[in-house]
């Protein structure tokens, strides 16, 4: 036998010992015409709440899907922009290779309603001549859920969407008065099917439309866990040193804990005690979505030395602290402010959150009882007064519209947001509608505040060489910012079409200082390799995956949760939480029922 045949036969043992649904499965993924399809989506969802198990397929149009449990049944889906999904049910297999046969798509409609939120957005974007007003669309738009998915992408009569936009608005979608009357003729020519899908899908019958993600990318495993319900709001997550991933369910006011480890992934739950809070929470204001049960809405949270987990509930004005162990909450009332916010453990297990309606940030000693809140300066006299009359005129808001957030100079909250730590223990934070950062002396309490020089700085973070990096929400790019020259440099987003992304957070791999960012209107995550300057986009299987927050595993797998508000405009009507191996590593937790 000579070598190449030796090659050939380990080979296909490869391929037919994986081919089970047992341990795994593998395939091929071909046209009609035999011709194999690069990099189609290959889903193996099992188990109940389910998991879902996505590879892509390479150049052959093979793929191999490991670690899947023993004895169950599959849903498996497959698909690739140009192509008809298939959805297949699969008992658990008997060894034979699965392969399956895609049909191309002839209507330019079915081929169009595949493309991301950010394709569709664009038509919006591209015909709003004022950058002011773009801003402050994309901002104020952007931030529950996606646009232009499915939900928002209607043609809808002009007192359709007033209703609307005043329902957004009495959420905290605030637009500029004379900005928020061109909205429903604005939308309505954009989301336009006779302009719409000629332009979305021009070529669509040629190779290069939509082309397929490139072999490093085709490496990757996605794992998404189904996470709660249909009113459920997975706001942020975060994976726990013990191996665990804890979520927070913003609008059921539910801690959940999810172990990866097993097959489909064992969830527990942990109401969060309410009080006698009314819905919507203490001093609740404005509308809420219809079928959200939430008195004290827990939003950001992060592990302490102790390995206890905190959290801030936003609407309930209170730290939570939950013991792992004894699985207890105990809660901390603020002394001031409203609408605590993202949340950060220093060193030293102080806790740093921002508090985002009332423009301040607080500090919270645990050891000490030590409980501040620093008031961050207003931009102008009018914002000083808004910003202290805001108790009253939230009681107001129960009745009224309030513009919480609006756009025009002045007028509108700054809303500090992300908050994270230099390596000389400073506190910095941004300020998202004021375009401005900020550092405040973590034993002074002195407060230093910086211009941006982009739009809407969201959740920030600090990665080992002290550099901050920001992402800016309405100007679709990530910036790098060194405290110690006041420099920043930008780097914008290679989204496709240019210009739609909406970045809605940042967090920096420990082991590689790789940032990554949250593709949060293209349903994607991207990559970029400082050391390199490169750009990775890893597109992710659900269409409507809505993205705030990344974390990491220690085996170095990349996390989110699917958070887009309300839920049932996901593609499957559930939030998830998502995980990424980028290089497919099968060392890492696998589901398996015999480890
Ligand atoms: C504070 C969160 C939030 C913001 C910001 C927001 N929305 Fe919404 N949006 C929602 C929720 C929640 C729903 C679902 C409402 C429901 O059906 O109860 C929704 C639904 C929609 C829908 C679909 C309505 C339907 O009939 O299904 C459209 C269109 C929409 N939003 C447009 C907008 C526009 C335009 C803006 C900017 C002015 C905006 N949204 C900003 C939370 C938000």
């Amino acid at each position: 036998m000579n070598l190449r045949s030796v090659l050939l036969l380990c080979l296909s043992l490869t391929v037919f010992s994986t081919a089970a649904r047992g341990d795994g499965s593998s395939g091929k993924v071909t046209a009609e015409d035999g011709s194999p399809i690069v990099g189609a989506m290959v889903t193996f969802r099992f188990g109940s709440p389910f998991q879902e198990r996505t590879v892509f397929s390479g150049e052959d149009g093979g793929y191999v899907v490991s670690g899947l449990p023993d004895n169950s049944d599959f849903l498996v889906r497959v698909r690739r922009i140009g192509w008809a999904d298939i959805r297949s049910p699969q008992s658990p297999g008997d060894g034979t290779p699965l392969d399956f046969t895609m049909t191309r798509l002839t209507d330019p409609a079915e081929v169009a309603a595949q493309l991301p939120a950010n394709h569709w957005y664009g038509l919006v974007l591209e015909q709003v001549e004022s950058d002011f007003e773009k801003e402050q669309i994309v901002r104020q738009c952007t931030f529950c859920h996606q646009q232009g998915n499915p939900a928002t992408r209607l043609q809808r009569s002009p007192e359709e969407w007033h209703k609307i936009l005043s329902l957004m608005a009495r959420m905290g979608a605030g637009l500029d008065e004379e900005i928020r009357n061109k909205v429903p003729e604005l939308f309505n020519s954009a989301y336009d099917p006779e302009n719409a899908i000629p332009k979305l899908t021009k070529g669509f019958d040629k190779p290069g439309f939509a082309p397929p993600p490139d072999a490093e990318v085709r490496r990757a495993v996605i794992d998404e866990f189904e996470m709660g319900g249909r009113s459920s709001m997975q706001h942020d997550m975060i994976m726990h040193p013990n191996g665990f991933a804890y979520s927070v369910d913003m609008s059921t006011d539910t801690l959940f804990r999810l172990d990866p480890s097993v097959p489909s992934g064992e969830r527990e739950l942990y109401p969060i005690p309410s009080s006698n809070n009314p819905l919507g929470g203490e001093g609740a204001s404005g509308a809420l979505p219809s079928n959200t049960d939430m008195r004290v809405g827990p939003h950001s949270l992060q592990v302490d030395q102790d390995g206890d987990v905190w959290i801030t509930l936003a609407v309930g004005n209170q730290l939570a602290r939950f013991d792992i162990d004894e699985k207890s909450f105990t809660l901390e009332d603020l002394p001031g402010g409203i609408f605590p916010h993202t949340l950060r453990v220093d060193d030293k297990g102080r806790v740093w959150y921002t508090i985002t309606v009332s423009n301040h940030v607080g500090m919270y000693d645990p050891k000490s009882g030590q409980h501040e809140i620093i008031r961050i300066p207003a931009r102008n006299l009018g914002e000083e007064v808004l910003l202290r009359m805001l108790p009253a005129l939230m009681w107001l808001g129960q009745t009224f519209e309030l513009d919480m957030g609006g756009g025009g100079e002045g007028s509108g909250l700054p809303m500090p947001y992300g908050i994270d730590f230099a390596p000389d223990g400073g506190v910095w934070f941004s300020q998202l509608n004021a375009d401005r950062i900020g550092r405040i002396d973590p034993e002074t309490f002195e407060l230093k505040m910086i211009d941006t020089p982009f739009s809407a700085p969201r959740r920030m973070r600090f990665d080992s060489r002290g550099k901050m990096w920001i992402p800016g929400f309405s100007s679709n790019l990530i910036s790098k910012f060194d405290p110690e020259t006041g420099k920043f440099e930008n780097y914008e987003l290679p989204v496709e079409p240019l210009g739609t992304e909406t970045p809605y957070s940042v967090n920096v791999d420990p082991a590689t200082d790789d940032v990554w960012v949250c593709g949060t209107n293209s349903d994607t995550l991207i990559r970029y390799q400082q050391d390199i300057d490169k750009f990775t986009i890893f597109p992710l299987p659900t269409r409507v995956t809505y993205t705030r927050d990344i974390d990491f595993g220690a085996d170095g797998s990349v996390w989110t949760s699917n958070s887009n508000a309300p839920a049932w405009q996901i593609e499957t009507g559930v939030p998830r939480v998502i995980r990424l191996d980028v290089d497919g590593d099968t060392d890492l937790p696998m589901v398996s029922a015999n480890p």
